[in-house]
Formats: C-alpha cells, sequence, structure tokens
C-alpha cells in the first residue's frame, strides 16, 4: 500500500509516499528553519504561507523522483493534530483536496504517533508493545504502545517539554534557533558537573516530570553571572543542563522497563537526536538487559515519512476520515481533545 503523506504542523513542510509502513520511496522536505531564524522562533503566520507555497511543489516531486503516477497512490495521509494551527490546516486541506481528486482514503495522523512512528522505519522488526520516551519541542512523555494505535501514557511533564527549555536556555545564551542542537554541540566539550542543576523529584505519579524548575535555574544563573560580570563557561553549562534533563528523564524510564516488565524502549521526537540522552539511555538499558530503539538523526526531527508509517497502522485500524476532517492545535495522543 503507498501512502501519499503530508506534514506541515510546524516549520517543516513535508510529503513522502510510504510503502507498507516500513519502506520509505521518497521523502521531501521544504524547512523553513533559515526564514524563523531571523525572529529567534516560528512566526505562525509566515509559517502557513510557506507551506501553502511549498507543498504542491513537494508533492509533485515527491511523484516525480519515485517515478510513481497519482494512480499508484493508494491513501493520503496527514498530521491533522497538535500543532500550529494555520500551519496544520494547510496540510489537512491539501490532503483532503488531494484524497477527494484520487478518490482515495484519508488517514489522519496524530504528530506524536507520527514520531513514533518514525522507529518502525529505522527498525523493521520493531512490533508493539514497547515503551516509548517521547521529548520533542512541545510534548515530553512516557507512553506504553500497546498496539500500533492503542497507546497508556504513564507520566509526562507537568510544564513545559524538555525541546521548549532547550531552546530557551539556548536563546538566552545567544545560540540560532532552534537552539537545542546548537546546545547539544557546544556540550561536547563541557564538564557538565561544573554547574548545579536542579532534577525533578518523583511526584504523586513518579512518571510525571517537571522541566520548569530547571529552566528557571538556568536562567538565573546566566542572567546573574551577566549581572555581576562573571564570564559562564558555555560548554559546561550546556553540558550540566544536558545532564539535568537527562537525569530527569531517564529514571522514570528505568521505572517503566522494571514495573511494566517491557523489555523494548523507543525514542521519538525532536530532542531524541540529543546526543546525552542517546548515551544514557543506551547505557541504562543495557545495564536492565532492554533494547533501545532510536531513529536515526535524519527521522528525529518533523518528516512526513514518520506520518507515512504510522498512517498504515491507522488504516488497518479502521481510523480513516471523511471531508469533515478538521486541523486541532492541541489533541491528546489518544485521540482525546484537550
Ligand atoms: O519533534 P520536533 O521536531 O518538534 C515538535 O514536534 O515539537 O522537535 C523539535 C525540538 C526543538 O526543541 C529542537 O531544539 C530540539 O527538538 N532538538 C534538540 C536536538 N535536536 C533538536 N534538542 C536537544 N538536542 C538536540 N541535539
Ligand atoms: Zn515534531
Amino acid at each position: 500500500m503507498n501512502i501519499l503523506a503530508v506534514e506541515s504542523s510546524c516549520d517543516e513542510t513535508a510529503v513522502a509516499i510510504v510503502r507498507d509502513g516500513r519502506e520509505v520511496l521518497c521523502d521531501c522536505i521544504a524547512s523553513q528553519v533559515e526564514l524563523h531564524r531571523i525572529y529567534g522562533g516560528v512566526v505562525p503566520e509566515i509559517a502557513s504561507r510557506k507551506h501553502i507555497e511549498a507543498i504542491y511543489g513537494l508533492a509533485d516531486q515527491a511523484l516525480a523522483r519515485t517515478g510513481l503516477t497519482r494512480d499508484d497512490i493508494d491513501a493520503v495521509a496527514v498530521t491533522y493534530a497538535p500543532g500550529l494551527i494555520g500551519a496544520v490546516l494547510v496540510g489537512v486541506n491539501f490532503a483532503k483536496a488531494a484524497a477527494l481528486a484520487l478518490n482515495k482514503p484519508l488517514i489522519p495522523v496524530h504528530h506524536i504517533r507520527g514520531h513514533i512512528g518514525a522507529n518502525y522505519i529505522a527498525y523493521p522488526e520493531l512490533k508493539p508493545p514497547f515503551l516509548c520516551l517521547v521529548v520533542s519541542g512541545g510534548h515530553t512523555m512516557i507512553v506504553e504502545v500497546t498496539d500500533y494505535t492503542k497507546m497508556r501514557i504513564l507520566g509526562t511533564t507537568l510544564d513545559d517539554a524538555a525541546g521548549e527549555c532547550f531552546d530557551k536556555v539556548a536563546r538566552v545564551l545567544d545560540m540560532p534557533y532552534p537552539g537545542g542542537a546548537a546546545l547539544d554541540k557546544a556540550a561536547q566539550t563541557g564538564d557538565d558537573t561544573k554547574y548545579v542543576l536542579p532534577r525533578s523529584k518523583p511526584g504523586a505519579n513518579p512518571y510525571d516530570m517537571s522541566f520548569s524548575g530547571l529552566k528557571t535555574a538556568a536562567l538565573n544563573l546566566i542572567h546573574h553571572a551577566e549581572q555581576v560580570g562573571e564570564e559562564l563557561d558555555i560548554p559546561s553549562l550546556c553540558a550540566s543542563f544536558s545532564a539535568a534533563v537527562s537525569d530527569t528523564l531517564i529514571p522514570r524510564v528505568v521505572r517503566a522497563i522494571e514495573e511494566t516488565g517491557l523489555k523494548n524502549i523507543a525514542v521519538a521526537g525532536g530532542v531524541a537526536a540529543n546526543s546525552r540522552i542517546r548515551r544514557d539511555i543506551l547505557a541504562a538499558a543495557e545495564k536492565m538487559g532492554a533494547t533501545v530503539y532510536m531513529p536515526p538523526l535524519s527521522l528525529c526531527g518533523d518528516n512526513a515519512a514518520m506520518i507515512g508509517a504510522q498512517a498504515y497502522y491507522e488504516f488497518l485500524a479502521g481510523n480513516v476520515a471523511g471531508m469533515e476532517l478538521n486541523a486541532y492545535a492541541t489533541k491528546s495522543i489518544l485521540g482525546e481533545t484537550i
């Protein structure tokens, strides 16, 4: 089954063609990152406009690159939530028009389920059930993927997402947007014990976590240094910050492995590219005899291939939509409107 998949929830316009959920025939991306960089973050109106400009050409490009014709497309999939509403709407309307014109099923895909689906592309042998650490710009949670379309949220951040914190701290350090990758790079030569930063303690639900205290502590440290004219050791600050994020995530993953008995653990989302988190989760899993699945860096950030992968399983579960499909800025990974 060839699925034409569309992703436009933030600042990447992407169209891919994915066969049977696992084989990526092409993955075309038009990134807007450079455009938003001068503003230090995504400007929603600009993002929507650029998605409209790029999406038709990308779909043509996807067909041309694979040598497929419109008749070879069996379904159209699209990220319908969550994201910047104007941006998501562009993809949803394009996908609706394409499905209508081709007379093919329309498959709505939750963006975060798509991030999890990136692992199906990278690891053909990966099958539910497994645990997934979701770490993206807008979401941080530990999910039990009981089946391809059935999930249980074990815990989630109670405030900021990990990616948001990376970006905020990087921005205050004058690193280019989106700052997570730049902060990670700077951390490589730093001493992760030099600055003492807080780790969120387990609360009523031991899987829940918090990042706002860590973010505030890092920002206060930077502002205080500025005020007193103290020169900061930036690589060490970045390394200490990355360690604090990782130390918040990893013990909860370890607990989830222990309590569920699931020995397969996937990582998903843009922050899954973080070298410290990748290293720490591998080390923790090795001690427990667990196996870690992490998408290659090219599939960690937003792309349409991951939407096409997850879409296949959504289709098999009967999750198709009609022309009434709407876009949503927020929606739980379980499908509830929030
Ligand atoms: O999953 P994603 O593309 O967007 C959402 O779905 O929200 O994730 C983007 C996030 C940004 O916050 C970006 O700074 C972060 O992923 N990111 C990283 C790294 N690469 C990207 N954060 C930490 N370390 C990285 N290497
Ligand atoms: Zn994303």
